[in-house]
């Protein structure tokens, strides 16, 4: 089914496109994504979303809200922080009047379903962060695409991948979690499949969109250290000794039941990201 805004989105010209959150490492990867477009990107000196567009900013063809609270340990400290951020940035970005596409989480799930989650389950957060994205998949309004993903990592930012590199290098042995199961997902891939949404025409919604195949994050640590030659072991360790101040889910695998575009294979992500970083082995 194809939406009348949607439509007008793909067959016009030259887009404008703004992207908040550009320096943030899923921004980073839409600025290159969208490149063909007539982008803006926005730093949060340019606009914190906490308050209203800046009044000198012109309404977008399509909106690309990355910006956002992701801090998930400090959110349960400051839960009406995160949900300014998160919640209320959401609503201004809306406010633009353009569609838009805001970036949601895996986290909106309380991890017990014991299969895959799709687009029709029932959220049920753990953690104030979880509460924050859920609420702010509501304040994006009704011309929206609420693109879910899950274990975001790139070749900038603060991520698991840039972590353990640094670890791995320091050290003999990491401890890292083995009873969390999810889908790292390359900020490449993501954006590359967030254009091919947006232009498809596909109808605004909830949308899954997370690499393919699973593993825990300790499954994911061992094949850092073995895709950049690390002599690192692994100890795996549970969820409980590891001690995170925020409750995660155990099991959130996201999953389409809906035509959404395909994203390639977690270690094929790696691979791009470790060969961006120039620590491929
Ligand atoms: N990271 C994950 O594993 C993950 C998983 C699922 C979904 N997501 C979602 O995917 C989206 C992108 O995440 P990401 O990993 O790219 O996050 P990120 O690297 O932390 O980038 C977020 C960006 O938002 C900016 N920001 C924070 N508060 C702001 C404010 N008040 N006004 C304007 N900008 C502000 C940050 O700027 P500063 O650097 O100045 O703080 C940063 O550049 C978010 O919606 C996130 O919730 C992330």
């Amino acid at each position: 089914m194809e939406h009348p805004d949607t439509h007008s989105l793909v067959t016009r010209q030259r887009r404008s496109v703004l992207i908040t959150g550009a320096q943030g490492q899923l921004g980073a990867a839409l600025v290159d994504v969208f490149a063909t477009d007539a982008v803006t990107a926005l730093s949060r000196a340019d606009w914190d979303v906490r308050f209203p567009a800046p009044p000198d900013l012109a309404s977008p063809d399509l909106v690309l809200h990355t910006a956002a609270w992701t801090n998930v340990d400090g959110a349960e400290d400051d839960p009406q922080g995160a949900a300014e951020v998160n919640v209320g940035g959401t609503a201004h970005a809306a406010e633009l009047g353009a569609p838009i596409v805001a970036y949601s989480s895996d986290y909106v799930f309380d991890g017990r379903k014991g299969t895959p989650y799709v687009e029709s389950d029932s959220p049920n957060p753990l953690s104030a962060y979880g509460r924050s994205k859920l609420h702010g998949e509501a304040a994006a309004g009704e011309q929206a695409w609420i693109v879910r993903s899950s274990w975001l990592y790139g070749p900038t930012g603060h991520n698991f991948v840039r972590t353990m590199l640094r670890l791995g290098a320091e050290r003999d042995e990491v401890a890292v979690v083995d009873d969390q199961l999810g889908c790292p997902t390359y900020v490449g891939h993501l954006a590359s499949a967030t254009r091919e949404l947006v232009y498809s025409s596909a109808p605004f919604g909830i949308w899954h969109l997370a690499a393919a195949g699973e593993c825990t994050w300790a499954d994911f640590a061992e094949a850092i250290f073995e895709g950049a030659g690390l002599d690192c072991r692994v100890k795996r360790i549970t969820t409980a000794e590891f001690g995170a101040k925020a409750p995660r889910p155990a099991e959130s695998v996201l999953r389409s039941e809906k035509d959404a575009p395909e994203l390639p294979q977690w270690r094929d992500g790696l691979s791009e990201c470790l060969a961006a970083l120039g620590a491929a082995r």
